[in-house]
């Protein structure tokens, strides 16, 4: 389904429920009645080009083109990607730790292995919040000042700036979802079932939807704003060899 202006917003998120996550990032609150996306989107002061832009890229791969996104100020892709972290850090995380927590109180899985989850777990909490702190501390204010720099039409000269270009923190860019897909794994492949089949199952469920969601995130970061990057460094090399 190709997503346009004109449907009802409820039909959208019907349609693909995992919009949900999109629509809550845009701070658009539910309750949609019988409006369209439009007028969703107008009254909640979000860009419609722009959530249409995000919405359909989520819900197809063919729509993740880094051009299509040349004509949004590269501020509004910083603000979405930092309410997903925010989502991430405040719910989706403790959430799966409340998870795992709770099956200590099983009286039939070791607590050995309980406690190896949760070991587990809190490293990749840890590795999950340096990654973050990583982007919001220097990636996204590097991105910003770089746009400051071509509205003010001005030139950077990385090597003197002493700055990482973007090219370096793509490098950087660890992919934290690896984690989760071993974490997955030790969860299938290792723990004895515990009584309550069902809360194991929302912990697979939860982790699953986690690890689909941080690939769909790490694709617009390194798919969409890299590129866009790259873009602006090459702008303002070349205002400085004018
Ligand atoms: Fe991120
Ligand atoms: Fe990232």
């Amino acid at each position: 389904m190709h997503i346009t202006e004109d449907i009802k917003m409820v039909d959208v998120v019907q349609h693909d429920i995992q919009l949900l996550a999109v629509i809550q990032r845009f701070e658009i609150p539910l309750g949609f009645k019988e409006d369209t996306v439009r007028q969703v989107c107008e009254s909640n002061d979000v860009n419609v080009e722009f959530f249409l832009q995000i919405a359909n890229s989520f819900h197809d791969k063919a729509f993740l083109d880094w051009k299509k996104f040349k004509k949004f100020p590269v501020q509004w892709i910083i603000t979405y990607l930092k309410n997903a972290h925010r989502c991430y850090v405040d719910y989706r995380i403790p959430q799966i730790e409340k998870q795992i927590k709770s099956f200590e109180q099983q009286v039939d899985i070791n607590e050995k292995n309980i406690k190896l989850l949760l070991d587990f777990f809190r490293k990749y909490i840890k590795e999950f919040n340096s990654h973050i702190e990583q982007e919001e501390t220097n990636v996204f204010p590097y991105i910003l000042e770089l746009d400051c720099l071509i509205k003010d039409k001005s030139s950077l000269d990385l090597s003197l700036k002493g700055k990482s270009s973007i090219n370096q923190y793509h490098e950087e860019h660890n992919s934290i979802e690896e984690t989760l897909f071993d974490l997955k794994s030790i969860l299938l492949k290792y723990l004895p079932p515990p009584v309550n089949n069902c809360l194991y199952n929302n912990l697979i469920f939860d982790i699953f939807r986690l690890e689909r969601d941080l690939l769909d995130h790490a694709e617009i970061e390194e798919n969409v704003l890299y590129p866009l990057v790259r873009e602006m460094e090459d702008v303002l090399m070349s205002n400085k060899n004018d």
